[in-house]
């Protein structure tokens, strides 16, 4: 029987977080604090952190550390010594590879951040809002590679922005080409990530490997899910990636080009009356509007709209002619929460309303 929302599972599904310690993985623990389905049993990170108290092993970087994950000791993201069998993977993508493999192999379902497996054939790359039947490969995955667990990944923090975004605008006219700029907060490079004196009153108009990720992704979550194959999307995208003095929350700016002319009416109408996918609705998670669309002349702001939907809502602004593709626009999301943890939260919710967790 799958959980709705409104009625809770008589247990709650035991959760691990590997990557506890970090930026993303402090944004698992704070939202997962009271989650109606979910309870962290097992924090996990590197040799440097294991064996002791996650509150001695964490630099706690927003609000107060829930206590009951403050006493849980620090294990090494080995299988063996984790008792979950829902992983949340905040892992460095140096390693995340080789453990995520590791605990799929013996059984757990990894809920990834990591770039490593996003773009495998047979590795869904979920916004259950833009693409929840792509869940779908995770059944090949499990025959084709013999987990008895499986991996599914969300995307690289400013490709979901701008996928949120484009969603509505792709499914109802079509993309051809998009061109992306992107303004992305200090904590988008983890904990300590950039040194103040390289980005207090700065920007830096590079970080590594961000264009390239944006550039593929996007295409992969607006494909389509047929047969047992995921089909990418084919629309061309150009990336600026820019990292700005903010804290929190990825403003990036959009020129889409479509398929066939496309006016400014015609595209607020599209953002404007877009819900998502029906199976991503009334998910603990869920913001009530995952996409908001703003008339004020000069939003969204990052320090404004930031903390819109719990997080988990991207605002887009500033829609308009472009002289040279057809329509622009501005959209914000959080990048550790709609980018990261609260991303693939909602992921592990809308496998548990599917019945893929199994019982509780
Ligand atoms: N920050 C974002 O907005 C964002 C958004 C989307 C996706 N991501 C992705 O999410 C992942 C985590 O990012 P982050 O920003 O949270 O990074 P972070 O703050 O640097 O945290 C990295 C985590 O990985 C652990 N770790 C590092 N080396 C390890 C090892 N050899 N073995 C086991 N654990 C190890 C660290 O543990 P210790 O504390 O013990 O070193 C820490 O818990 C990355 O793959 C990143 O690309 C980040």
């Amino acid at each position: 029987m799958m959980p709705q929302s409104s009625s809770k599972p008589a247990r709650k599904w035991p959760v691990a977080v590997l990557g506890a310690t970090g930026a993303v993985g402090q944004t698992f623990v704070r939202l997962l604090q009271g989650h109606p389905w979910f309870e962290i049993t097992d924090v996990a990170a590197s040799e440097r952190s294991a064996g002791k108290s996650y509150a001695d092993a964490t630099r706690w970087i927003e609000g107060t550390m829930p206590a009951e994950v403050a006493r849980l000791t620090v294990v090494p993201c080995d299988p063996a010594q984790v008792k979950a069998k829902l992983v949340f993977s905040a892992l460095d993508s140096n390693v995340a590879g080789e453990v995520e493999l590791a605990f799929a192999t013996s059984g757990a379902l990894v809920l990834s951040n990591a770039k490593n497996f996003r773009m495998e054939a047979d590795v869904p790359l979920v916004i259950p809002e833009v693409n929840a039947p792509h869940l779908g490969v995770l059944a090949r995955q499990r025959r084709e590679r013999g987990f008895a667990g499986g991996i599914v990944t969300n995307a690289n923090c400013a490709a979901t922005v701008a996928t949120v975004a484009l969603a509505p605008l792709h499914q109802a006219f079509g993309l051809e080409k998009v061109f992306v700029t992107t303004m992305q907060a200090i904590s988008g490079a983890g904990y300590p990530g950039v040194p103040s004196l390289d980005i207090l009153g700065n920007v830096i108009p590079y970080i590594g490997d961000e264009e390239p990720k944006i550039e593929r992704e996007m295409n992969k979550m607006l494909g389509r899910f047929r047969g047992e194959t995921l089909e990418s999307a084919s629309f061309a995208v150009s990336a600026h990636a820019n990292r700005v003095p903010t804290e929190n929350g990825h403003l990036v700016c959009l020129s889409i080009g479509f398929e066939h002319r496309v006016t400014v009416d015609e595209a607020l109408a599209a953002l404007r009356a877009w819900t998502g996918c029906a199976e991503a609705r009334g998910l603990p998670s869920a913001p009530e509007h995952p996409l908001v669309v703003t008339d004020v002349v000069d939003r969204p702001q990052t320090r404004r709209d930031v903390g819109a939907g719990r997080g988990m809502t991207v605002t887009v602004g500033r829609v308009r002619l472009d002289p040279i593709l057809d329509i622009k626009l501005a959209a914000l999301g959080h990048n550790t929460v709609r980018g990261a943890a609260g991303g693939s939260i909602l992921n592990a919710e809308l496998l548990a309303s599917q019945g893929a967790l199994g019982p509780a």
